[in-house]
Parts: structure tokens; C-alpha cells; sequence
């Protein structure tokens, strides 16, 4: 591509990106003590995307996690795979209660978006 098709080309595929992300499914978990618990102790120098359990909350019961795989894009699937949490069925990354990252291709943990609880039972998701 030329110079002008080029930043054109690049325009709309950040334009179709931005849209993908927008419908993003959003995975709210309420997580009970044993979870929260679990996810704790893991040594987090032991994971690929180090984050403590506490990093990716705002309240320790509440799980809030955009449902995307940080490989190539496929949507995880809720209470499988080997870590406890999600398992993503395309290439098969296991993510643990935290939604980090434990096993498979993916580089990163699921991603936690902006997010404000506006009173006990409104969540505001930006
Ligand atoms: Fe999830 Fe590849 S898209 S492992």
C-alpha cells in the first residue's frame, strides 16, 4: 500500500478493532472465600502475567474480566480447563480463578476493564 491507502487501510482496521472490542462479552464471577482464598495463595513469580489476585478487584468477591483470549481473540469457556477457571477451546490457554493466565498460548491474563461499582448492586462498565 502507498502512503495515503496505507494510513486509510490502517483507519478502518482500527476502526473494526475498536468496534470488536466494544462488543466484548464481560464475565462478572462472584468468587466465594475458598476462591478468593486460592487464588491468593498463588505464588505469583510463578505465572507468565504476574498480578496478585487483589491487583485485578476492586471488591475481593467480585470478578470483572472483559471475555476475550489474549492469544487470538476466542472466548473462554467458565469453570473448565485445569487452573479452576476458564479454559479457552481455541488453542487451549487455562486461566485460573484470577482469570491469569496458567497454561497455553496466551501471553496475558484476561483483561479487567475500567470499572466502578456505583453502589452495592450498580457496576458501571466504560
Ligand atoms: Fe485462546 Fe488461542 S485464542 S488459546
Amino acid at each position: 500500500l502507498t502512503g495515503g491507502r496505507f494510513v486509510y487501510a490502517s483507519l478502518i482496521c482500527f476502526l473494526i478493532l475498536k468496534f470488536v472490542l466494544s462488543m466484548s462479552p464481560i464475565f462478572i464471577r462472584h468468587l466465594s472465600e475458598e476462591d478468593i482464598r486460592v487464588a491468593n495463595s498463588v505464588d505469583i513469580r510463578s505465572l507468565r502475567h504476574p498480578q496478585y489476585d487483589l491487583e485485578r478487584v476492586k471488591k475481593t468477591e467480585w470478578l470483572v474480566v472483559i471475555g476475550v483470549c489474549t492469544h487470538l481473540g476466542c472466548i473462554p469457556i467458565p469453570n473448565a480447563g485445569d487452573c479452576g477457571g476458564w479454559f479457552c477451546p481455541c488453542h487451549g490457554s487455562h486461566y485460573d480463578i484470577s482469570s491469569r493466565i496458567r497454561n497455553g498460548p496466551a501471553p496475558y491474563n484476561l483483561e479487567v476493564p475500567i470499572y466502578t461499582f456505583l453502589d452495592e448492586n450498580q457496576l458501571l462498565i466504560r
